[in-house]
Formats: structure tokens, sequence, C-alpha cells
């Protein structure tokens, strides 16, 4: 009889074994025949009612069985756990044949490179790069530079005032040579270059801004000529459009020099013969200058008699452009990173 019992027990194990999914139904199925009332442990204690020379056969049939579930409950244990480990492995594994993601940084400003890189030049040959402020006084802006109240050349830089007529933002930023000249005392000798900004009263269009950018330069020394003018900037163009680039002055007006000239460079692009950057003309122009008037140094403490000096003034936007073939100014004050990043192209294409 009891024999039957453990065959009927074996059975039951067997049919049991297919019928396990997972873990809580194997945890189950070990109650059911381990735990306090399972049925080995049930069959176990029937062994007080067995006579005494049965009761060793006995107790090894009960632990055939216990193997027998142990076996099982092991191996399906492990074999559950590695499917676990196997399905986890898969959700958390990382394809490193997928293409990474592109990690894209920014790059500075198209200007402001343009303005290190003139900085770069002028620093080489000794000039401070100095600051002034963006609010400036009308005497700066004008007065002390041969413009009085009341002259025709303020129409043409006409500005944003702010406190009635002595603050306004600075329309050139010329006003910065009153400013270096009146911190030396009339008695150093100055070489600086300001890269700025600059407003006027303008409308917007592909040339015209009223918010632009300018690099003023000044030099005071002694016997200075308009030699030494062209010399400098002939090697500032050589640097930015190259070495076949040929600079030539023409005759200007300005309040605050004297001889005044607007500068041309040679066209870099059609190298003179005349094209669309030049206008079919073979000459750019791209800056004001000239030898800083007399009363100009007089005004901010240098005696015309001993000290004479230079001037210009690059418009930013504009060498951009030329260097960099943009043909409205506009690009560069909205923030279409489509065109920020053909500006890199051909920095990209120039570098190569
Ligand atoms: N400030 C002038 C302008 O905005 C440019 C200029 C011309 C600056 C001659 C100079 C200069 O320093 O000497 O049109």
């Amino acid at each position: 009889m009891e024999n039957k019992k453990f065959e009927e027990v074996k059975t039951q194990i067997e049919m049991d074994k297919g019928k396990i999914n997972d873990l809580k139904e194997l945890n189950d199925l070990k109650v059911k025949y381990l735990g306090k009332k399972g049925f080995i442990t049930e069959l176990n204690q029937e062994i007080k009612n067995i006579p005494n020379e049965e009761k060793k056969a006995f107790g090894q049939q009960v632990q055939e069985l216990r193997t027998l579930f142990n076996d099982f409950y092991d191996e399906k244990k492990k074999e559950l756990e590695t499917i676990i480990l196997n399905e986890q492995l898969e959700k958390e594994a990382i394809d490193i044949t997928l293409p990474a993601v592109k990690i894209t940084t920014g790059s500075p400003n198209i200007l402001e490179k343009l303005i290190e890189e003139v900085e770069e030049v002028f620093m080489s040959m000794g000039y401070d790069v100095v600051d002034g402020p963006e609010i400036e006084y009308d005497k700066y802006n004008f007065e002390m530079l041969n413009i009085p109240k009341g002259h025709p050349a303020r129409d043409a830089q006409d500005t944003f005032y702010l406190e009635g007529e002595e603050i306004l933002l600075r329309s050139q930023t010329s006003p910065v040579q009153v400013r270096t000249m009146l911190k030396g005392n009339g008695e150093i000798p100055i070489r600086m270059i300001c890269p700025g900004k600059t407003y006027r009263r303008d409308d917007d269009d592909a040339t015209h801004s009223h918010q632009f950018l300018q690099i003023e330069g000044l030099l005071v020394d002694k016997d200075i000529s308009l030699s030494d003018l062209k010399g400098t900037i002939d090697i500032i163009m050589k640097r930015l459009f190259g070495n076949e680039v040929e600079s030539r002055f023409r005759p200007s007006y300005y309040q605050f020099t004297e001889p005044s000239v607007e500068v041309d460079i040679s066209c870099f692009n059609c190298g003179g013969k005349g094209c669309s950057i030049c206008k079919r003309t073979g000459w750019i122009t791209v800056a004001g200058a000239g030898i800083v008037h007399p009363n100009v140094l007089k005004m901010s403490g240098y005696d015309p008699e001993k000290w004479s000096g230079f001037a210009f003034g690059f418009g930013t936007e504009r060498l951009a452009m030329l260097k960099y073939d943009i043909n409205d100014l506009r690009v560069f004050y909205n923030t279409d990173l489509r065109e920020v990043k053909t500006f890199d192209r051909k920095e990209k294409e120039e570098n190569d």
C-alpha cells in the first residue's frame, strides 16, 4: 500500500514538472511537496506508523522522492533564472553597430572671428585693443571730432538720443580716438584699434543697418604721414584678402582728418578685371581714413606742432561680407542656423 503512495507522488511530480512556467509557480510547487503540509512532508510523517523493520526502507523512499523533487527544483530554477537574465540582457543591450548620436558644438560668430583676426594683426604691430562706451556724449561723438553743433556732416550720422541732445548711441567708433588721446594727456604716442558697435537712424536693407560694427584705428606719434597709413592698411588688407591684393587711396572728406581718403582694395575676386563683387570697377571701398586733423589733436590735448597721426575706420560687416561672399548684411543678425552653417563651410573651404 505504501509503495502505491510513493508511486502516486512520483507520478504527480512528473506531471507537475511540465506545468511550471515561472519562479512563482516553481516556488508554489515546492510548497506543495515540501511545505509543512506538503505531500512528501506528510508522507514522511507516516514513518511513525510503520513497523520498525520497514522504517529504513520507507525512509529511503521518502528521501528518493525528496531528491527527485529537489533535483528538478534546482535545475528548473537555474533554467528560469537564465531565461530572465537573457531577457534582461537583450533589453538593456547597447547596439554598438548603430551610428552614434552626432554631438554638435557651436562655433564663434563670423564677425567675432574677423575682429579677432584684425586684432591679431594690429597687436603684432604694437597696437592696443581698446574699448569705449556705446552710450556716448555728443561732445566725444561729434564736437571733439571737429563736428560742431549744427554742422551739416551730422545729418549723415543721425542717431538715437537718450537724454536731451547731449547723450546718444555713438554713430561711429571715432569718439574712442578722443577718449584715448585724453588719457594720453598729450604726452605719449598712441597706437590703438577699437572694434565696437555703432548706431544710426537708418532704414535696414541689404547694405544698411541701424546697428552695425566698426573697427576704429588711431596712431599718434612724431612725423606721421599718409605713407605710414598706406603701409599699415596694405598689411591688414593683404592678411585678410591675400597677398596679391593692392590698396589705393582716393581723396575724400571727413571732418576729423585732413587730408581724408577713401581706401579701396583691388578686387580679390577678379584681380582687378571687373566682376559683380567690385561692380565692374576692379576696386572695392573698405574704409575711410586720413591724417588726424590738427583741431582734433589740439582739442584732445596733443600739440599739432609736435604730434601727428593717422586714423581709419572699417565697416566690420562690410569686411566680413567681402571675405565670406555674403550679399545681405541682415544675415548677421537673424538667427537662421542654416546661414550660420554656410559661413562655417566657407571658412572651412578657405582653410583647406
Ligand atoms: N567714422 C567714419 C564713419 O563712420 C569712418 C572714419 C573715417 C573713421 C576716417 C576714421 C577716419 O577714423 O579717419 O564714416
